[in-house]
């Protein structure tokens, strides 16, 4: 159940509700929005071994974070032990306070060297660079997986006894396999396996939590020590707010019209203090989409944004818009729904 504070290894982290890594989405300023409501731990978006140890500009700049924005994890994606100590040690010395490994990933460019989700295939592979981690660092090495590569290969429970005797503090497991991609359901049962597995390691619950209610059900279904979440987060860095709430039995505050407009221009600013103009406005079409997918009579407002040709006028759409014409607390009828950037 909820824990304020949480302990992970030699850590004392604000709670056990954390925020997942997700390549392309968990960027500079998704991370500081996401802050503000305190999640347990904020993951940066994966970075691959191989370009961490050539110090490629660009994934060192998916590093970037700034002194507020603790506590902090970052994900390391690889398959070989002979470089996964040096890039633990490159994460701590980058002042990480959590060094994960992805075990995860399904996207094939990932998985064809063996890394991400591949690694499901070779778990004693896993043991190795987590020992190798583990033996680099003095910031808790965490490890991310699957709940196997398909349904007839299942091997989570395997994996968290393999991560847990390499010296892993805590092993997050995704109730998906491999083969489902992002389609379907989590399957917690595999979760609650895999905490039945574990002995000292911790086992953090992924997979579908979207409010304090999914989260409540989580922990009580699985046992898991802690939960994580993605998806529900795009569009909504209040969820852990949210979750807190609700797990305490508090009046949840309700987001309207013109809570959500603060918060996506408050999100503008993050975006355009940190990226170019070009980049920022590809950013922000995406993200204004975010905000605006679980309401009703969004459309116009979405349109309006997808089409905007820079900065001044996308932050001149969403200030002078009439917010009060979109229902947060509807759900989108599906024709509304239609949006090519999100
Ligand atoms: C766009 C996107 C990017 C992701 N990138 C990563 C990543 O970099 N590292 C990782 O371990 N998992 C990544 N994931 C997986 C999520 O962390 C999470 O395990 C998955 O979405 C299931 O959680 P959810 O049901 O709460 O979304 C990504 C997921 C999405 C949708």
């Amino acid at each position: 159940m909820l824990k304020q504070p949480f302990s992970l290894g030699s850590l004392l982290l604000p709670s056990n509700v954390f925020c997942a890594p997700t390549a392309g989405c968990s960027d500079y300023a998704f991370r500081k929005m996401v802050l503000q409501y305190k999640p347990g731990l904020m993951y940066c978006e994966m970075v691959k071994m191989d370009a961490l140890i050539r110090h490629d500009p660009h994934t060192y700049r998916l590093l970037d974070y700034s002194k507020d924005m603790h506590p902090i994890g970052g994900q390391i994606c690889g398959s070989k032990p002979s470089i996964a100590g040096k890039c633990a040690a490159i994460i701590e010395d980058l002042g990480f306070d959590v060094v994960d490994l992805n075990c995860g990933c399904p996207v094939d460019k990932v998985t064809k060297d063996g890394s991400g989700s591949a690694m499901l295939k070779t778990p004693e592979l896993i043991g190795d660079i987590i020992s190798n981690m583990v033996a680099a660092v003095k910031i808790p090495v965490t490890v991310k997986i699957r709940a196997g590569w398909d349904s007839e290969h299942i091997n989570a429970p395997e994996i968290v006894k393999i991560a847990e005797k390499a010296g892993a503090k805590a092993i997050c497991v995704h109730g998906r396999t491999r083969a489902q991609g992002y389609k379907g359901p989590a399957n917690w049962d595999y979760i609650k396996a895999a905490k039945e597995a574990a002995n000292t390691i911790l086992v953090i619950g992924n997979g579908d939590v979207v409010d304090g209610e999914s989260a409540q059900k989580m922990f009580e279904h699985t046992g898991c020590d802690a939960i994580l979440t993605a998806r529900a987060t795009f569009g909504k860095p209040w969820l852990f707010e949210e979750i807190y709430q609700s797990l305490l039995g508090l009046q949840e505050k309700v987001y309207g019209a013109q809570e959500y407009r603060a918060v996506l221009l408050q999100h503008l600013e993050y975006i355009t203090s940190y990226q170019c103009e070009k980049r920022a406005l590809l950013d922000l079409r995406r993200i204004g989409c975010w905000y605006l997918k679980n309401s009703r009579g969004a459309k116009e407002l979405r349109e309006m944004l997808t089409k905007s040709k820079n900065l001044q006028e996308i932050r001149g759409i969403i200030e002078g818009y009439s917010w009060d014409r979109i229902d947060f607390s509807a759900a989108p009828i599906q024709e509304e729904l239609e949006c090519s950037t999100c």
